[in-house]
């Protein structure tokens, strides 16, 4: 799976009035959480000699959020409950053929795991967790202090299974993506106080 072919992926499941800002949404937090992920595996390899599978990380990042699209209607409001999200996503790449190795990378992602459907392999739970570090409804990066915060609003114990991803990967460095999409994210925020 090349990136240009995920990409075309994306732009078939993205739809409605606002298709492109959405689709570029989508995308652009895959790619940051592309970066995210291959800097947390390189860590892995640099301080314990674990090697995982970057090219599968790679493709696990960019297809985790393909079921998002289809939690919104055409307007761009919720029609699903957003946990869902990744669930719809596995459905969605099972059916485009997609091995199951690579679609569980959509359904184990969402916070930390939902319900049975929690990361197992090292290359799964890499992705869950630099997903944390950046958000998609107003886009930001996300401290690892804020998402704590978040998830143990929903469940204290999704905070304790963060803290484990945590002690087991670091806390990636994500200033010089910061300053790399600083200005994208205060132009796209600008359109998302617009239409929410
Ligand atoms: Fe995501």
């Amino acid at each position: 799976m090349k990136q240009s072919d995920i990409y075309k992926l994306h732009q078939k499941y993205a739809h409605g009035k606002y298709k492109k800002e959405i689709l570029e949404i989508v995308w652009t937090h895959s790619l940051i959480v592309k970066n995210i992920s291959l800097q947390i595996a390189d860590n892995l390899e640099k301080n314990y000699s674990i090697k995982t599978d970057k090219k599968l990380i790679e493709i696990g990042a960019l297809i985790h959020d393909i079921g998002f699209y289809d939690c919104f209607d055409d307007d761009y409001k919720n029609k699903c409950e957003y946990v869902l999200h990744g669930k719809t996503g596995y459905e969605i790449l099972i059916k485009k053929g997609v091995s199951k190795k690579r679609a569980r990378f959509a359904l184990a992602h969402v916070g930390v795991g939902f319900e049975n459907d929690i990361p197992i392999t090292l290359e799964e739970e890499i992705v869950c967790y630099a997903d944390n570090f950046h958000s998609k409804g107003h886009p930001r990066f996300n401290s690892f202090e804020e998402s704590m915060e978040e998830m143990i609003k929903i469940n204290p114990d999704f905070g304790v299974i963060l803290n484990r991803f945590k002690d087991k990967f670091g806390i990636p460095d994500v200033k010089e993506l910061k300053e790399k999409y600083k200005k994208w994210h205060e132009e796209i925020n600008e359109w998302v106080e617009g239409v929410k």
